[in-house]
């Protein structure tokens, strides 16, 4: 997918331009660059709001700066410093990939876009966004702020179907230049983020007003009415002797993968301890996902001594002082927090 052509296109060229001047060029990441932090941010970013990014980048890094560091962590700790920024799948990924490259890549980060892309949670975008940014080799990228801005630009669909982003990566493919590859792609990013608004795209101080086919074109939509997520109803029982929690590791793969949370009832997991109770309360808590609305209800039993479970579940007694050591929601960990 490399960009061979001599010719640089007025589209990247303006952008490159723009970028130097107006580019936020004081994002944690984009300073004192290596491809490892490069790796880590894109990650993050995958999902997630520069802005929610931001302080979570800046404490992974300073725990964990390289990959040397890196490669003697566990998934949990990996986890643990996750909590809050959701889609969990990404540091399961994280603690996947830097596995491999201990063992296939002698713990440097790979330098091909071929091995990149085969590394867990790394797709064409990403894969494409690191060697531009961390090795200046040009490579086209293609998420949703690149889709938005092109697809205005060249006045083509952008629904997410096949053919629309066939048609995108091949347009992003033509305007990847040959040079300022670094500017370039750290630029469309924060022109589609800061200038070329999903609703009210700024076009008067866009460098591509000229060319783009839908310059001062977009209707402001007024507010659309945001699709309402479902809500999924969730009852956990959670057991404690003194400052001491007891916790499930979520397997399965839907949200929360990988962390600690209380024990969820269901039909199939009815209540499962009796002796030995001495007092009991409830919370209820609300917790918004992208996907979901979480209605948290929780039942505390306290206990005189921790105590084994039946069952095929990885289970933990977790003191109070170690939570921050686990992957765990948010809204778990700041009830146990409180208890
Ligand atoms: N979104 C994805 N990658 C990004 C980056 N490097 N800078 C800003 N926003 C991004």
């Amino acid at each position: 997918m490399k960009n061979n052509c001599d010719k640089d296109s007025q589209f990247s060229k303006q952008i490159v331009q723009w970028y130097i001047k107006n580019g936020r060029s004081n994002l944690p990441w984009r300073k004192n660059i290596t491809a490892y932090k490069v790796w880590i941010s894109e990650i993050m970013l995958q999902q997630t709001q520069v802005k929610t990014v931001i302080p979570f980048f800046k404490k992974f890094v300073s725990r964990y700066p390289n990959l040397k560091s890196l490669s003697i962590a566990n998934e949990e700790e990996i986890l643990a410093l996750w909590t809050g920024l959701g889609f969990y799948r990404r540091a399961i990924n994280i603690y996947k990939a830097k596995e491999i490259i201990l063992t296939d890549f002698k713990n440097r980060f790979p330098k091909s876009f071929d091995d990149i892309v085969r590394l867990p949670g790394i797709g064409e975008s990403t894969a494409g966004a690191i060697m531009s940014i961390a090795y200046q080799i040009p490579y086209p990228i293609l998420d949703a702020n690149v889709k938005k801005v092109i697809s205005r630009y060249e006045s083509v669909e952008n629904d997410s179907t096949n053919t629309s982003n066939k048609k995108l990566w091949a347009l992003s493919s033509k305007h990847t230049p040959s040079k300022n590859i670094f500017s370039y792609t750290q630029g469309i990013m924060d022109l589609g983020a800061t200038v070329c608004h999903n609703s009210k795209p700024n076009c008067g101080i866009c460098p591509l007003q000229e060319g783009c086919k839908s310059a001062f074109k977009i209707k402001v939509s007024k507010k659309e009415t945001k699709k309402q997520n479902p809500t999924k109803k969730i009852n956990y029982v959670l057991a404690r002797s003194n400052d001491s929690f007891l916790l499930f590791k979520k397997l399965e793969e839907s949200f929360w993968e990988g962390l600690w949370t209380p024990l969820e009832l269901d039909s199939y997991h009815p209540f499962p301890w009796k002796d030995g109770i001495k007092t009991q309360e409830e919370i209820a808590v609300k917790h918004k996902l992208s996907h979901l609305n979480l209605d948290i209800k929780i039942k505390i039993y306290s206990f005189e001594k921790a105590f084994k479970v039946k069952t095929n579940k990885k289970y933990k007694w977790v003191n109070k002082s170690n939570i921050d050591k686990y992957g765990m929601p948010k809204p778990i960990k700041s009830i146990i927090e409180k208890l």
